[in-house]
């Protein structure tokens, strides 16, 4: 069976290293997960003025949010918290009031940083947005990742073997977490 999983990187940036993270974790994913990147960049910022009438990129982007088993969330860290795209794009999400669809979708997150608690600041701060909206957030195992130059190969695969075996693992707790408790 197929587990239809949408893809929120944290990052906008061209050379992300969350993106990077991304592209690795996809890579090392077990068969059945079919991972979905969800673009969010097109998105306005977030006022309740838009709920008696959405944008058609809002209305898309909860639709694609609608139709995934499960979300993967691959975050940086922003000044102690979850990027500001990032939170837009959960608000757009949550409304209007009653259609928030991140309701009832397992989720995970993961993140890296060139700092060296490796995102863990802004996975809590996302955790309890996801815990709020109704999602069911994986616990363990956690991921907390620092980038250091050579981190990743010329061709995007993580350099270090016991990181990629520890992310091989993590992608397979997820993928039991999402079968787990998708509606
Ligand atoms: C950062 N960075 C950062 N790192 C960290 O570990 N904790 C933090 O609070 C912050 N704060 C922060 C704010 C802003 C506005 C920027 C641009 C950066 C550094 C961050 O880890 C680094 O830029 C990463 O490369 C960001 O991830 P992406 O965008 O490359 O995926």
């Amino acid at each position: 069976m197929t587990i239809k999983i949408g893809l929120l990187v944290g990052s906008l940036a061209s050379d992300s290293i969350n993106r990077q993270l991304a592209n690795a974790l996809t890579k090392l994913a077990p068969a059945e997960l079919e991972i979905v990147d969800i673009d969010y960049s097109k998105l306005a910022l977030y006022s309740h003025d838009a709920d008696a009438n959405y944008p058609a990129e809002a209305l898309d982007f909860k639709a694609s949010l609608a139709d995934v088993d499960g979300i993967l969330v691959v975050t940086p860290e922003y000044n102690r918290s979850i990027p500001g795209a990032l939170k837009n794009a959960l608000d757009w999400a949550s409304r209007p009031w009653g259609q928030n669809v991140v309701a009832g979708k397992p989720s995970a997150m993961i993140g890296a940083s060139i700092g060296a608690i490796g995102t863990a600041v802004a996975q809590s701060h996302l955790r309890t947005v996801l815990s709020f909206l109704d999602s069911d957030v994986m616990a363990q195992p956690e991921g907390y990742l620092t980038i250091t130059p050579g981190f990743f190969t010329a061709d995007g695969e993580i350099a270090d073997a016991s990181t990629s075996s520890f992310l091989h693992s993590w992608m397979q707790a997820f993928a039991k977490h999402v079968s787990r408790n998708a509606a």
